[in-house]
């Protein structure tokens, strides 16, 4: 049977880089023998402008049969003064609820031919392949109580106002996450670093016995460490290699992943990958999206790099369709045309390169 896979195009640069993705595609079906039951439908402001809402309910039931969804980006100044409630964001969000996709997924990988453009040094990041994994649904961003209360019969308050956020974890929260890590480790580099602050935090110290539970009852085989967040943030900057796959919270996560983004170089250059819980055909519930938002400023001008969005089709080869040759074949694909020196705006560099266009780079990782 083919596999099932939306597309979801999005605004500004979203549509153009994800014409790139379906070339890629069409290579794999024409080429590799897979078949894919391809639909397209909007999101964000495209939706809104068709449907008046960035999801319609028709989308978001097509997205949860899917074996996975591939979107481009949403957003753009036509969108900024739009009602919260309707905002493009919005449609992104919900899909993310609804499908209750647990487990966000960033590589961090440094090819050798972009190792400049990292804010490192070559030595520290040339040949990067780490993983982190974000617990995406839980965590201070959603824990109840919340909100921003007056203080006035605290006298020694200046102003008068306290903020709430409660950081706050299940068990059973923590378990699948930290199932998910273990499983990604094994098809990696089998170890896992877990991060959190149990030095001062009881979410920490539930994090961390959880994690360690799992390991111990499910993984034994899988080497496990732990690290308070803090430390961890210092040793990716300081020696990136020694992880293989970083597990933390939500919030942990949101930080130290935007910093080991830049490790890498361009923001044109990131995939990324949010799973669920296993569907009745035992494929998780899959979001694949590239970092990016859908870069109004270079909209429309064939300098988007399609990269990001190329690796994301790869994920979804190795998590979703089973096919880790495939996604190796892309990856080294796009490794060899970024060595031979072809190069969309973004990966320009003072020793300059080949300038393409976001449809030339396409058909450049094509051949
Ligand atoms: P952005 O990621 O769209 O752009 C930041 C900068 O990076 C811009 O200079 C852009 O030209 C460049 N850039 C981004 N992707 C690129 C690519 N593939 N190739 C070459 N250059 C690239 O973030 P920004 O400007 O903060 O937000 C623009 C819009 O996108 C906003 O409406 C924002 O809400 C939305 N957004 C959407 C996201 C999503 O759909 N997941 C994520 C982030 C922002
Ligand atoms: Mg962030």
């Amino acid at each position: 049977t083919p596999y099932s896979l939306l597309i979801l195009p999005g605004d500004g640069i979203g549509p153009e880089v994800m014409a790139e993705v379906v070339k890629v595609i069409d290579w794999f079906q024409a080429n590799r023998g897979m078949r894919f039951d391809i639909g397209h439908d909007l999101v964000g402001g495209a939706a809104y402008d068709k449907h008046g809402t960035p999801l319609a309910d028709e989308t978001m039931a097509r997205a949860q049969q899917a074996d996975a969804v591939l979107l481009g980006a949403v957003g753009g100044p036509k969108y900024d003064d739009l009602d919260f409630s309707v905002k493009p964001e919005r449609g992104l969000l919900r899909l993310r609820k609804e499908m209750d996709l647990f487990a966000n997924l960033r590589p961090a990988q440094c090819f050798e031919a972009l190792a400049d453009f990292s804010s490192l040094k070559r030595e520290v990041v040339a040949g990067l392949d780490i993983l982190i994994l974000r617990e995406l649904t839980s965590g201070v961003y959603f824990g109840e109580p919340r909100g921003i209360h007056d203080d006035n019969n605290n006298p020694e308050n200046e102003g008068g106002r306290v903020g709430i956020n409660t950081q706050r974890y299940t068990s059973g929260e923590i378990r699948r996450v930290a199932r998910s890590a273990f499983e990604l480790a094994k098809r990696r580099g089998n170890k896992v670093c877990s991060m959190e602050k149990a030095n001062v935090m009881e979410s920490g110290i539930l994090w961390r016995e959880e994690v360690q539970w799992v390991h111990d009852n499910e993984y034994p085989e899988v080497e496990l460490s732990h690290m308070y967040a803090d430390n961890g943030a210092m040793q990716l900057v300081r020696n990136p290699q020694q992880f293989d796959v970083i597990v933390t919270d939500n919030l942990f996560g949101d930080i130290l992943s935007d910093a080991a983004a830049m490790l890498t170089g361009s923001l044109g250059m990131l995939p990324s990958a949010s799973l669920g819980a296993k569907m009745a055909n035992g494929r998780p519930k899959a979001l694949y999206e590239p970092v990016h938002g859908s870069a109004p400023d270079i909209a429309g001008q064939g300098k988007a790099n399609p990269i990001a969005c190329i690796l994301s089709f790869a994920m979804a080869l190795r998590y979703s369709f089973d096919q880790g040759d495939a996604a190796v074949e892309l990856e080294r694909a796009v490794e060899r045309v970024l060595a031979d020196g072809v190069r969309t705006p973004d990966l320009m560099g003072p020793d300059g390169g080949t300038p393409v266009s976001t449809v030339e780079m396409g058909d450049r990782i094509v051949a």
